[in-house]
């Protein structure tokens, strides 16, 4: 495990990002920062994860890029990761989550138990995204996400380089400062593979029972647990950045 980082430290390491905006100058300095093997990008597969994957692709950075598989992924979302490897020649890697805690929920609360209470959602995302993603972090002294200020109120509070508590690693948000519309622009410009979801209104894409495409004038997160209460809609993914 990483020693713990003081703010002094967190702070001296985003002063080092000339631009807070240029996030592949951002992941360059991260690269020369962090020793080898010790940095990592969660990838849910949304554009704004596809656009860092390009820029650490194509510099050749040392940034391992992972991906949780819930098992409940879009099909368009299973077909992105071929189409990845094809334009990239390379996989990102991929973590389960717990065969045996799996088959134990679906078999005590049922497979789409999430849509009856806020507690079961919770277990659910527990059990096939955080802790296959406490897998995916251990021994890593960094952690890049796609996450942007604009995709929620709680979120835009975030600080660009932040202390994760519950995994005790340095988080970073290259993209934080980018606008929806910038990240369209990069992966209209650079012909980066996206999910094809997001030309039918999906923003943000997570599990296909739990996401929906939003209209027009709904916020970033409408079409995720939209049977739920609006202060209750994060996974247990970011819960030392987001606390809900
Ligand atoms: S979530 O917390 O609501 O699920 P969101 O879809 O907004 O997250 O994505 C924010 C960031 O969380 C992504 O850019 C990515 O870094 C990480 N993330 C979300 N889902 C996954 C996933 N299935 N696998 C890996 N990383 C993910
Ligand atoms: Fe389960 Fe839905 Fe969470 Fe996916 S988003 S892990 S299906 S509750």
């Amino acid at each position: 495990m990483s020693s713990v980082w003081t703010a002094e430290r967190l702070q001296q390491l985003q002063a080092g990002f000339a631009d807070p905006h240029d996030a592949e100058a951002i992941l360059k300095a991260l690269a020369a920062h962090f020793p080898a093997h010790t940095i990592c990008f969660s990838s849910s597969l949304g554009w704004e994860d596809q656009v860092i994957t390009d820029m650490i692709w194509k510099a050749q950075l040392p940034i391992e890029i992972f991906t949780l598989d819930t098992g409940r992924l879009f099909p368009e979302t299973y077909s992105l990761m071929e189409r990845l490897h094809e334009h990239y020649g390379k996989r990102i890697r991929v973590y389960f989550p717990d065969a045996a805690r799996v088959e134990q929920l679906v078999n005590e609360r049922g497979p789409n138990c999430f849509y009856t209470s806020v507690e079961n959602r919770k277990l659910c995302c527990q059990i096939r995204k955080v802790e296959p993603l406490a897998r995916a972090l251990q021994g890593m002294q960094c952690w890049v996400t796609g996450i942007r200020a604009e995709q929620s109120p709680e979120r835009s509070h975030l600080p660009q380089v932040e202390w994760d508590e519950v995994h005790q690693i340095v988080k970073v948000h290259p993209l934080l400062h980018w606008t929806l519309d910038e990240v369209k622009a990069y992966i209209r410009q650079h012909r980066v593979p996206y999910n094809p979801l997001h030309d039918k209104g999906f923003v943000s894409i997570g599990c296909a029972p739990c996401t929906r495409a939003i209209r027009p004038g709904e916020d970033y997160r409408a079409g995720r647990w939209w049977w739920e209460d609006q202060t209750k809609k994060e996974c247990g993914l970011h819960v030392s950045s987001i606390k809900n």
